[in-house]
């Protein structure tokens, strides 16, 4: 057998696949592999714990996210509630922790109330400038929430909102029976308060497209105001509000408010793709996985001058690799609404996107000690993990990788590093060549079986990487190594209607017979779990 195919049977496991088989989902066009590249796992130097909320999803009143997305009553594909089953089933099988709504954008002047009660009135949406049925309000995704098992979580309206509003809809959620929301919430079939843990005041009002956009000053004023109500509706809740790594922005916002929250939000889209839709290549995206970092570090440093590290989380409650295309939209004379649905090209969401992902999860569980949430944006259509279409859905490159972490990674973030981590070369980024490292790992370890529950990630656009694996502290030899991959046949391979299953997970048992470092080909543009199982002693 040839020195390739070797590896790369080491790389996809036992020979249970027929090289044709292999083949087909990882063509090995590159030369030789890299030099192997070692990883060292400390698995009793504890970073952390895992919040789950790490891989929570965001859904906003943009487009067919929610229309034509999660609920359509006309759809024979849904059921009496309006909630699209399919679409439902597919994110129920992520087991989501926590889902934002209703924005974004759309909530900055959004009115809660339109959207509650029996006789619905269609309001204009000032954000996306569309009408909205209002038939979907927060009854409607408190449901959604209780069908996929995820905490809702409801961002309020600090544009055109007060902190009446904010905490008049907390009154609807949240109270027995006193007062007229509870009243009305009652009334409108809910006897059980729903509980809604999770609060943010205002989407970015730090910029100045945003309707209702604050000064630093105004907005620590404001958020403090409306934390202090809607605390004093429901103590209980936790309370978020909308930042930004900007020294003056968090100033105000700690000093007049920081008592009253629990976290601040910050957001990040890098291939931005507001006004044209010429996405970035693959390479690129790569580059912009190396510009994770710095978001949480800058953010995690301002909470510390401000003394409010490890009081205050960080919840990134908007993430994605690609900014959603919505151009013209404060035009007289452009059409503003057909460009929207380049979103939904299937073939623009490849291995590029979950290569981002992996990394951009990697970097939270990293700093698990501040990042507590991060919600991808959006979950159904637009730029989102799921595709819903007439007749069905589509999973995306991206649906795989919270498949695979928020199934398989362990509950304690330990520490790791890389020995050799090969450059793939440099990347244009603003006119500055940028070195990009083929590897990315993050290690964690599950207190049930303290089995070592390893993310690699292999950013190469076409070579695999040997990976020499020395896991320290184990509490005894691998009984059993489990490789759990997204594979790919190309970096630029999508999932479609006509092609649902290019891009899709694999689990191969490793060979554990021979002595010394686990020795992995990471194939190339590719993401993985590797499950490390100790012998019981
Ligand atoms: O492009 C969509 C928008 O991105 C969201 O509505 C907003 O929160 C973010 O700027």
């Amino acid at each position: 057998m040839s020195h390739r195919k070797q590896a790369l049977m080491r790389a996809v496991g036992s020979a249970t696949l027929s090289w044709t088989e292999v083949r087909k989902f990882i063509p090995w066009n590159g030369d030789e592999p890299l030099k192997p590249i070692k990883a060292v796992i400390q698995v009793n130097r504890i970073l952390g714990t895992k919040d789950p909320n790490l891989f929570g999803q965001f859904i906003e009143h943009f487009d067919d996210q929610i229309y034509g997305g999660v609920y359509n009553p006309d759809s024979p594909l849904s059921d009496e509630s309006g909630l699209r089953m399919d679409v439902t089933e597919a994110i129920a099988a992520l087991n989501p922790p926590v889902v934002r709504w209703p924005g974004g954008c759309f909530v900055s002047a959004y009115h809660w109330e339109d959207g509650v009660g029996p006789e619905r009135q269609p309001s204009f949406d000032k954000a996306w400038r569309v009408e909205d049925p209002n038939t979907f309000g927060t009854d409607e995704f408190i449901a959604l929430c209780r069908r996929i098992g995820a905490e809702p979580y409801i961002c309020t309206n600090a544009g055109t909102g007060t902190p009446e509003e904010m905490s008049n809809w907390v009154e609807y959620c949240n109270l027995r029976s006193e007062g007229k929301y509870a009243r009305k919430r009652i009334a409108n079939g809910h006897v059980e308060p729903f509980k809604v843990k999770y609060w943010s005041i205002g989407n970015e009002n730090y910029l100045p497209g945003e309707i209702g956009a604050k000064t630093p000053l105004e907005w620590g004023v404001f958020v403090r105001e409306s934390a202090k109500m809607m605390n004093r509706v429901d103590p209980t809740i936790e309370v978020l509000a909308a930042s930004v790594p900007d020294l003056e922005w968090n100033r105000h916002l700690l000093q007049e408010a920081g008592s009253y929250l629990d976290w601040i939000s910050i957001h990040g889209y890098w291939d931005e793709r507001w006004q044209n839709n010429d996405l970035s290549s693959y390479e690129t995206c790569m580059a912009y996985s190396l510009e994770i970092e710095n978001r949480i570090v800058t953010t995690k440093h301002m909470l510390g001058a401000f003394g409010y590290l490890g009081k205050i989380r960080i919840a990134f409650d908007e993430w994605n690799l690609r900014g959603w295309h919505h151009p013209h939209v404060d035009s007289a004379t452009e059409d503003y609404l057909t460009p929207r649905k380049l979103n939904n090209r299937n073939d623009s969401y490849t291995m590029a996107d979950a290569v981002f992902n992996a990394c951009f999860l990697n970097q939270c569980l990293k700093h698990c000690d501040a990042v507590g949430m991060a919600n991808f944006a959006p979950t159904v259509n637009t730029r989102g993990a799921i595709y819903a279409h007439e007749n069905g859905i589509v999973l995306r490159s991206t649906y795989f990788v919270f498949q695979l972490y928020g199934k398989l990674l362990g509950d304690r973030v330990v520490d790791s590093w890389l020995d050799g981590n090969e450059d793939f070369g440099s990347v244009d980024r603003k006119g500055q060549a940028i070195r990009v490292p083929a590897l990315d790992v993050a290690a964690t370890v599950s207190s049930e079986d303290e089995s070592l529950r390893l993310a690699v990630v292999n950013r190469h656009p076409d070579k695999a990487v040997p990976l020499d694996l020395t896991a320290l502290g184990m509490p005894g030899d691998a009984a059993s190594a489990v490789l759990h991959s997204i594979v790919a046949p190309g970096k630029d391979a999508y999932n479609d209607v006509h092609c649902p299953d290019d891009i899709r997970v694999m689990e191969r048992e490793l060979d554990l017979s021979e002595s010394g470092p686990l020795a992995i080909d990471i194939p190339p543009h590719s993401v993985h779990v590797l499950v490390l199982t100790p012998r019981r002693s």
